[in-house]
């Protein structure tokens, strides 16, 4: 097993030990339950955890710190990933709050800077306080620990009407995560089974290794939250065409361990921090060869959608009826 998979592997090993079991069995997590202290969100509002937060609401709950520098900007990402998947709840139906575990650093203004890397829509609040009354909460939510790096990479799911909470990782598939989210909804429960059957359709039991380059694989589950090829500037920069403008030594390094470029002050890294503003690249214990992997995969990549981009003007040269503007000779 390669080293990513491993780092991963042990991630959600502790993490599916607590998937799937209701947080609460038979004590309703609600009114009585969670700490009704004032908290402030990262436009430094003050509101109620509970009656402004939780109450009456289906909600997704992340742990960060926004200066964490491996695994909660990835988790932040995907869950921006399944943000965008329930565009048309979230802020209706559905609510997401991420809760530093770092009070006495995450400052409003830091949580605002971090937030904005990833979303800037309605409905999904971060919220700092006062340190007592965060570590309150998150142990309430099942973080204990006292040291912000210790924190648990899971998320909570919950509907206060409904009483149900679970556990869940972001490190699912973005698909499961939508249903387990969409599924703390009774109402859509009962219509789930349609839906279900169209993605079991889809569904391939071998995963996503077949007929793809390793490095394909590695993209879609750790690279993707944040980066596109030859689409746009995301979360991070779109990757088309990285491998021709950046020297390879640099490249490996970059996606190792961009820690160490940084702590050495590499100019291009301090231009793209100054561009992407709130997050940075994380360092996700990545070998040499998923590095090539990945390196490999972002250049054939980048020659298939250049390909893909000039085939317009061929079709220029046929253009079908009503469709073009050009004129056929
Ligand atoms: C949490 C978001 C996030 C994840 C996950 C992530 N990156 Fe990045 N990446 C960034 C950001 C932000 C930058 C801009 C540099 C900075 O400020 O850290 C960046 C920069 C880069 C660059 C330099 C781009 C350039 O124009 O020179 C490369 C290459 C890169 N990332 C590759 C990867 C690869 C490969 C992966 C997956 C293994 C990955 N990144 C995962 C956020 C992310």
């Amino acid at each position: 097993m390669k080293r990513w998979s491993m780092i991963f592997a042990a991630v959600i090993t502790i993490l599916l030990s607590n998937t799937g079991e209701p947080a609460a069995k038979s004590s309703r997590w609600g009114k009585d339950y969670f700490p009704n202290v004032k908290v402030v969100t990262q436009d430094g509002k003050k509101v109620k955890f509970y009656d402004d937060l939780i109450k009456d609401r289906i909600v997704l709950i992340s742990f960060i710190f926004t200066s964490c520098t491996d695994l909660c900007p990835l988790t932040t990402a995907r869950i921006a990933q399944v943000v965008d998947r329930l565009r048309d709840e979230i802020g209706k139906d559905i609510f997401v709050l991420s809760i530093t575990v770092d009070p006495e650093n995450d400052t409003p203004d830091k949580l605002r800077t971090f937030a904005n890397a990833f979303y800037t829509g309605p409905g999904w609040t971060f919220i700092t306080g006062k340190p007592a009354d965060i570590r309150a909460i998150n142990s309430k939510l099942g973080n204990k620990s006292d040291v912000a790096t210790q924190h648990r990479n899971e998320i909570v799911l919950g509907n206060d009407k409904t009483g149900e909470w679970t556990r869940n990782s972001p490190f699912a598939d973005i698909e499961n995560l939508e249903l387990a989210i969409r599924d703390m909804d009774p109402d859509w429960r009962d219509r789930r089974h349609v839906r279900q059957d169209a993605l079991a359709a889809d569904h391939n039991p071998h995963g996503l290794t077949i007929g793809r380059e390793p490095g394909q694989v590695l993209f879609k589950k750790i690279c993707a939250p944040c980066h596109t090829v030859g689409v746009t500037d995301h979360i991070g920069p779109d990757l088309l065409g990285v491998t021709d403008r950046r020297d390879p030594k640099w490249l490996v390094e970059m996606i190792m361990n961009p820690a160490r470029l940084r702590a050495n002050r590499d100019p291009i890294l301090a231009d793209l921090d100054a561009k992407y503003k709130g997050v940075r690249m994380p360092n996700l214990g990545l070998s040499a060869s998923d590095a090539s992997d990945l390196i490999s995969y972002l250049a054939s990549r980048t020659v298939q959608i250049e390909e893909l981009r000039a085939q317009p003007e061929e079709s220029h040269l046929h253009p079908t009826q009503g469709g073009s503007h050009h004129q056929h000779k």
